[in-house]
């Protein structure tokens, strides 16, 4: 069934454009702290970035991801990792891991408690999993003004579209303890994040932002971008450089005995 679903992920404009991803994400691997021998999954891989590092530590690492632009990508680079093209929820490991680590990705999954009975499955018991991504309100000021815009522009919106999963630590520490984790640490955190270059937010939307304007002609979604850029400049965009307001969720459970 995967072949049908368009694959929105442009592994070149991530690597290129949005690099920041894997810059941010070495304080993840500090909390990870993987170890010599250990086995590790890494959700959401991306173009392998991480995952690399994992592995020179010494961790043997297993890197999944729902794009097979960005698996193919990592693939490339880093031909000694083993990387599949794989969704959380279609994981079937059963008490396999040492380690679920996940940068950037569990806010695309809508189905959360679902997310984590599988990362839970995955790892053995003791086993932890450590993860970030976008907390409750990540991105409100950018996606205000989209949706805005957009109504504006008479494209048809409802709330389904919106692409994103951005908790609050307490909704999700709470889903993690339904599942069986004792979580053992919780942040929440502003993280502005700043955009390359001068069109940083404009590839910022056109890179994330495909549900939102979905089925729209090009000449419309550029009216959109235009007036997006124009309307946020004065609040976001300083010092000749675009600031997203990035919120995050940093999380670490461990599977109970
Ligand atoms: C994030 O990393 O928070 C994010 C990335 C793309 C779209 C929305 C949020």
């Amino acid at each position: 069934m995967r072949n049908h679903v368009k694959d929105m992920w442009n592994a070149g404009l991530y690597d290129g454009n949005h690099s920041f991803v894997s810059t941010f994400g070495n304080h993840l691997l500090e909390l990870l702290s993987p170890v010599e021998g250990e086995q590790i999954l890494d959700v959401g891989c991306g173009t392998g970035d991480l995952a690399n590092k994992i592995y020179q530590h010494g961790a043997n690492v297993i890197g999944v991801d729902k794009s097979e632009n960005m698996v193919h990508q990592a693939n490339n680079k880093y031909p000694e990792i083993t990387f599949m093209t794989k969704d959380v929820l279609e994981l079937e490991y059963k008490n396999d891991f040492d380690a679920v680590f996940s940068n950037t990705t569990l806010h695309w999954i809508k189905q959360p408690k679902e997310a984590l009975q599988h990362i839970y499955n995955s790892l053995k018991p003791g086993g932890r999993f450590v993860a970030e991504f976008g907390g409750k309100d990540n991105v409100q000021i950018i996606t205000n003004e989209i949706i805005d815009q957009v109504k504006k522009a008479g494209i048809p919106y409802t709330s389904e579209q919106f692409p994103w999963y951005f908790p609050s630590i307490g909704e999700y520490a709470i889903l993690m303890e339904e599942t069986g984790f004792n979580v053992t640490f919780a942040q929440y955190f502003d993280r502005p994040t700043p955009l390359e270059g001068d069109k940083g937010l404009r590839n910022w939307m056109e890179m994330f932002c495909g549900n939102i304007f979905e089925n729209q002609a090009e000449d419309v979604k550029e009216q959109v971008r235009t007036d997006v850029e124009n309307n946020l400049r004065e609040v976001l965009y300083q010092k000749g450089q675009w600031i997203a307001d990035y919120k995050r969720i940093r999380v670490v459970g461990v599977k109970k005995d």
